[in-house]
């Protein structure tokens, strides 16, 4: 048909990968013998998820990694990681060094998170925004397992670069965390036997109007999930150390009573490309 033509020369990219998508999941059906009673319960399965609002969920613990690798390829820079669903746009913006927005009686134990933001050619970047969310030290989100009304923005901010492209934020440290299991997402998992935890981390969205945004992670060694995370999202040049600080009299400059914990690490972003003339 002439209408179908026209369709495909509009957007043949589309057309490419849907065939291929198509053919690859009918090749999958001929070489596990799917029967009807399995398509049937895949479909309820995926109605579900979407009725729920578990999408994008499921598709970022199964697949975002793989997109995550493939796009990056030959990026430079700090390497990137997956998004995850938690992320808030509109935190507060602050100013470097602040501690990030928190209850009264936040509980764990305090981070000191600090870095600097540079170009692949060198340069500092001052006027960066370091967006920053993260779980608390119970593995919950602000806006999601943590009610929005009791702790809006909690541990979340978008921080900017001082003039020499560094950055200092108070924190706590994450802990690890089961992605949500109550859900289709979840029931999938435990039907397959498999955890749903994944290793304590920070997450990072840093632009600047030269560079190329870099989404990332920093993940806390040690960690018990660092080689199983659910998402399989961990890639080792983004794994660090926490430091422990127990010295009475930098406790005190600090005000704090108990032990903290510093980090730091220098993110790296690719300069923008250049439009094409
Ligand atoms: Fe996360």
């Amino acid at each position: 048909m002439s209408s179908s033509k026209t369709m495909e020369a509009k957007n043949p990219r589309l057309n490419q990968l849907f065939d291929d998508l198509v053919g690859t999941l009918r090749a999958f059906i001929r070489k596990h013998h799917i029967t009807h009673e399995e398509f049937r319960r895949t479909v309820a399965h995926l109605n579900e998820a979407g009725a729920t609002g578990e999408i994008p969920l499921m598709m970022d613990v199964f697949l975002e990694a793989t997109v995550d690798r493939v796009d990056s390829e030959g990026r430079g820079g700090t390497e990137t990681c997956v998004e995850g669903p938690f992320y808030v746009p509109g935190a507060p913006a602050m100013k470097s060094p602040c501690v990030l927005p928190h209850r009264a009686n936040e509980p764990g134990e305090v981070l000191i998170f600090s870095g600097l933001v540079r170009s692949t050619d060198g340069a500092a970047l001052p006027g960066a925004v370091v967006d920053i969310w993260q779980a608390d030290a119970q593995g919950a989100y602000s806006h999601f397992n943590i009610p929005e009304a009791d702790a809006p923005y909690n541990l979340r901010a978008r921080v900017g670069t001082d003039q020499d492209g560094r950055f200092e934020v108070r924190t706590w440290v994450p802990a690890s965390y089961e992605i949500p299991k109550a859900g289709p997402t979840g029931k999938l998992l435990a039907a397959m036997g498999r955890h749903a935890w994944r290793p304590a981390h920070i997450h990072l969205r840093i632009t600047h109007e030269n560079s190329q945004t870099l989404t990332t992670q920093i993940f806390l060694a040690g960690d018990p999930w660092i080689d199983s995370d659910v998402v399989g999202a961990v890639k080792g040049s983004l794994v660090v150390g926490l430091e422990k600080h127990d010295n009475p009299a930098d406790l005190r400059k600090l005000g704090l009573v108990r032990p903290y914990y510093t980090l730091s690490y220098d993110f790296v972003l690719p300069r923008r490309m250049a439009k094409a003339a």
